[in-house]
């Protein structure tokens, strides 16, 4: 065996080595990467295919390298970008794992979602009755709740205070004036179960029921 190949297959090795490493100890869960990328999805797509100019496809992108890209917008220093340094803040090391699969096990353009429709949770776009909505917000509400500033702080801003992806901007008083005449029970339940464009809960599955209201009372507040 010539030298050049004996140590190609310990380059090799090596490598096989340390990419079990990284998978065994920490094996991701793509479903819950999934449900914590719903927030993601409004710019990235379900698919991981960017439907928005300017926004990178994530679709088919190497594990290591999309977890390397989020520690480094979630630090805010490595890599800038005022929306993705805001997106990433929240995220656990956990998320990170997860998602990072996800949108890695993705075969983007024209290859299909095979991986998005096999972990589908159901998108959580079936409408809530009105009754399991108030008994599921009773038993969240022993929880801790956040106020309603704190949750669009740490969450809805990322696309409120800058109309991203389409959202209306908190204090832009014609843009929620026909959304408010809808009614209160209507806005929340859009932002309880989702609405176009605007995933469900906003993109924060640990927020409660409880804390998604507050964070709706507290953006219709400043925008009448
Ligand atoms: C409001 C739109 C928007 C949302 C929501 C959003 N992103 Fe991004 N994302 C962008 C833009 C724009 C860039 C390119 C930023 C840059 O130039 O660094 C980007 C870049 C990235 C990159 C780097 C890709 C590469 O090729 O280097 C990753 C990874 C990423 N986003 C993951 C996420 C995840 C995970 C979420 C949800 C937690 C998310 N994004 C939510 C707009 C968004
Ligand atoms: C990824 C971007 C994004 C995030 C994060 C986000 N929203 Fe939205 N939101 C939208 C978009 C886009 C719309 C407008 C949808 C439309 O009408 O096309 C919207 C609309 C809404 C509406 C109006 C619904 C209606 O019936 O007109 C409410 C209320 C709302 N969001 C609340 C929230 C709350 C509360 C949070 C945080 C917990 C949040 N949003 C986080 C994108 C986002």
């Amino acid at each position: 065996m010539s030298n050049i190949i004996r140590f190609g297959l310990v380059l090799l090795s090596l490598f096989c080595v340390t990419a079990h490493a990284q998978t065994s100890g920490d094996a991701p869960d793509v479903a819950a990467g999934k449900r914590r990328a719903a927030v993601c999805f409004a710019c990235h797509n379900v698919d991981g295919v960017a439907k928005i100019p300017g926004v990178p496809n994530l679709a088919g992108q190497h594990r290591g390298y999309l977890e390397g890209a989020l520690q480094a917008y979630r630090d805010g220093k490595t890599r800038q970008n005022p929306t993705m340094n805001a997106m990433a803040a929240p995220l656990s090391d956990r998320d990170i794992v997860n998602i990072a699969a996800y949108f890695s096990l993705l075969r983007g353009q024209g290859g299909g979602v095979a991986v998005a429709d096999a972990v589908d949770t159901g998108g959580g776009v079936t409408p809530i009755p009105a009754a399991a909505a108030s008994a599921k917000t009773e038993a969240v509400s022993a929880a801790p709740v956040r106020s309603g500033e704190a949750v669009y702080g740490s969450v809805c801003f990322a696309c409120h205070a800058t109309g991203a992806a389409g959202a209306p901007k908190v204090g832009d008083k014609a843009a929620w004036m026909p959304r408010i005449a809808q009614g209160d029970a209507t806005l929340l339940q859009h932002a309880l179960i989702g609405f176009k464009a605007m995933p469900p809960h906003g993109g924060c599955a640990a927020c409660s029921d409880a804390e998604i209201k507050a964070a709706v009372a507290y953006m219709t507040a400043k925008s009448r």
